[in-house]
């Protein structure tokens, strides 16, 4: 007998004949987020299983694309998602909230304070449903808005409550697109873990050809679904990010320019691999990327202190800080005044924070950085070797391109067996394509 284990809303129609439904709403079952799993009681020959309809959270905002959202729906529905849609007023005007109603089965949303859709499911209960929230169009307004972080209707509002994955297609003309304001508001959103999907390149609705286009309801919806390699799933990842300060007095301190970029990068990359991280970080301008934890630190020591409590439990270790090498020996109590000509300050050795996380007995996957103004793969090598690091990634700084406060990188990333290069690119961007390759390298680890 051919027992098929599925959610209630499973179609029954597609559970071949002679099999018999197992309700997996019954005790001897336990539901596991987004799969079933068989307990040992239950004797089966063959389990069926489906995954769980992704629920995406579908916001329109005011632009002439809206009218290919109710197609948009239809290919979403066709992969097995559950679409809430809300509508800024603006998107009123380009489509009618019964046609999406007819095309995603349940009542539209445009209201912040709607008693009666309150009534049902409350916009932060809504937040929470969501697994995705997908912003198509997101005109040039509704990125500027969710860029400032305003929360002035029920979109934005949600944008602002839920912590699930924000996918925006932008839509709007060419040289709107191309406005510094505008591509100011993406790279924001881009850095706290927002996902561009497009825009396309093409003939536009007032006319004119160039970048602004909605990409087609069949590509967004295919990008959006698409299965992702959750490789680093049940890992613990911990990045060291930004700079550090080391007091001199109470208002001066030793600092750099690190902004914190390359490592909010790779922890909303590796975020999207799976990862549970912990960023442990010196302060900077720079929101915390979405689902990632976020300890502050100021000073190298605190640092110190914030990794070698959490070292214990991570699979992988990533210093992108850049640290302070020295601190003052003393911090004078009060505002040290200019009264003498000079000033000497002394000051003492931190620890080597990342030398001494390779050096544990139960050292995590380790991964270092290399911050260089002159031969660059040269002194990367020594301190790969000298810290004893699984990894390094090594960089320019202080040239006219890349390194420090840049929002573009270029590293060289060596390991014991190999190299790989990667060119001048977005740290968003650049993130991504380490965190896979150190995913992969740390795999690769684990085989031996
Ligand atoms: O933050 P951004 O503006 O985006 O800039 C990114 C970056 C240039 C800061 C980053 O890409 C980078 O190079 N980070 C390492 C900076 C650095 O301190 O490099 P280093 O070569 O001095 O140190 C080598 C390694 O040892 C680094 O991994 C560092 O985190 C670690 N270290 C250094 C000193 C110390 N006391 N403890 C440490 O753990």
């Amino acid at each position: 007998m051919l027992l098929v284990v599925c959610p209630r809303w499973f179609d029954s129609r597609l559970v071949p004949r002679g099999c018999v439904l197992f309700d997996s709403t019954d005790a001897s079952l336990r539901y596991n987020r987004d799969r079933f799993i068989l307990l040992e009681s239950v004797r089966t020959d063959c389990i069926v299983t489906q995954q769980a309809a992704t629920k995406i959270l579908l916001g329109i905002s005011g632009g002439i694309a809206a009218y290919k959202t109710p197609d948009l729906i239809r290919r979403l529905r066709e992969r097995n998602a559950e679409v809430e849609v809300v509508m800024t007023r603006a998107a009123e005007s380009f489509v009618t909230p019964l046609s999406l109603q007819a095309v995603c089965g349940r009542s539209v949303r445009s209201a912040l304070l709607d008693p009666q859709a309150e009534a049902g499911m409350d916009h932060i209960e809504l937040a929470r449903w969501a697994d995705h929230l997908l912003v198509a169009p997101a005109s040039a307004h509704l990125l500027a808005r969710l860029a400032l972080g305003l929360a002035d209707d029920l979109l934005t509002t949600l944008a602002l409550a839920t912590t699930a994955p924000v996918w925006l297609a932008p839509a709007m003309n060419h040289q709107m697109w191309l406005h510094p304001a505008t591509q100011a508001n993406v790279q924001l959103l881009s850095a706290r873990g927002c996902v561009l999907l497009g825009p396309g390149s093409g003939s536009q609705a007032c006319g004119e050809i160039g970048p602004g286009r909605m990409l087609e309801p069949l590509d967004i919806a295919e990008r959006l679904l698409a299965p992702r390699p959750q490789c680093m799933a049940g890992r613990h990842v911990l990045i060291t990010a930004g700079p550090t300060q080391e007091a001199i007095d109470p208002v001066r301190y030793i600092g750099n320019r690190s902004s914190g970029k390359m490592g909010y990068a790779l922890a909303a990359a590796f975020t999207e691999l799976g990862a549970r991280v912990t960023l442990v970080s010196g302060p900077t301008a720079l929101a915390c990327p979405l689902g990632v934890e976020r300890v502050s630190i100021e000073s190298a020591g605190q640092l110190y202190e914030a990794v070698m409590q959490r070292v214990q439990t991570c699979s992988l270790f990533v210093a992108t800080a850049a640290v302070a090498d020295y601190r003052p020996q003393d911090v004078v109590a009060t505002k040290i005044k200019k009264e003498a000509s000079s000033l000497t300050l002394t000051l003492v050795r931190n620890p080597d924070i990342l030398a001494e996380v390779a050096a544990l007995p139960e050292a995590p996957f380790t991964v270092g950085f290399a911050a260089e103004t002159d031969a660059v793969e040269q002194h990367a090598m020594e301190k790969l070797q000298a810290k004893g690091l699984d990894m390094i990634a090594a960089n320019l700084v202080g040239a006219e391109h890349g390194g420090f406060g840049a929002d573009d990188n270029a590293l060289i990333v060596l390991w014991h067996a190999g190299r790989q290069v990667f060119p001048m690119m977005p740290k968003v961007r650049l993130g991504k394509e380490l965190a896979k390759l150190i995913a992969d390298r740390y795999a690769a680890s684990l085989a031996n």
